[in-house]
């Protein structure tokens, strides 16, 4: 990763066709995933989301670690909801936050959505690999893994893992910005 930043692990769940996210807030998951998740994110010193996935989860974020760093563009207006060494509001963008937090010491973060989010670190070529869970599930409506202009950007495939008997699966790759069939090279 360039400039020595902090590598950034995405992880989300999705359903088959994509759909990261259902009304109200909430996203298609299964009990599985959610122990898999939080194996994952105790690995992690920093967890990264945007401000409606604190919204959305805000009642579970009272305790660290990890840490989350939670970005808007007006963090002002969440001084209360702040929570020292626990939840903090950022408007940097990610490349700024990913300095921010190499400067306090931190190595890897992991982001964990939403979409809109995942796209701003995308767009900057910040994220270093990708741990999906795909939920055996087609929603028809919900927002993508990325919400917003992405670039092209291949994968290299590691590893995939069965949750249970219904078929959740955990799929691992890293970026692969470099590609040798990327045309804008
Ligand atoms: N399937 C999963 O694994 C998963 C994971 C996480 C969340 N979710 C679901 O996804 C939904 C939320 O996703 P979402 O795409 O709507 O929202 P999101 O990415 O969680 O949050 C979007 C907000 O983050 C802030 N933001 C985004 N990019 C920023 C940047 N570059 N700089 C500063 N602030 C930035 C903005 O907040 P302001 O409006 O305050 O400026 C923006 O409105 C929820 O339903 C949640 O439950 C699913």
């Amino acid at each position: 990763m360039r400039e020595n930043l902090p590598s950034v692990t995405l992880a989300m769940v999705m359903s088959l066709d994509g759909r990261t996210s259902i009304p109200h807030g909430r996203f298609p998951t299964s009990p599985e995933d959610q122990d898999h998740f939080s194996r994952l994110k105790r690995e992690f010193p920093y967890v990264l989301i945007g401000r409606e996935t604190w919204w959305a989860a805000r009642s579970h974020m009272t305790e660290a670690p990890p840490r989350r760093l939670v970005f808007s563009h007006t963090p002002d207006h969440f001084t209360a909801d702040a929570l020292p060494g626990i939840v903090e509001f950022t408007d940097k963008d990610p490349l700024e936050a990913l300095r921010m937090l190499r400067g306090r010491g931190i190595s890897r973060v992991l982001l964990a959505g939403g979409s809109t989010l995942n796209a701003a670190f995308l767009r900057q070529r910040l994220i270093t690999e990708c741990i999906i869970t795909i939920e055996p599930i087609i929603l028809g409506q919900g927002k993508p893994l990325f919400n917003g202009d992405v670039p092209d950007t291949h994968l290299r495939f590691r590893s995939q893992r069965q949750l249970n008997s219904r078929g959740t699966t955990v799929l691992e790759y890293t970026m692969e910005y470099e590609h040798p069939t990327d045309q804008n090279r």
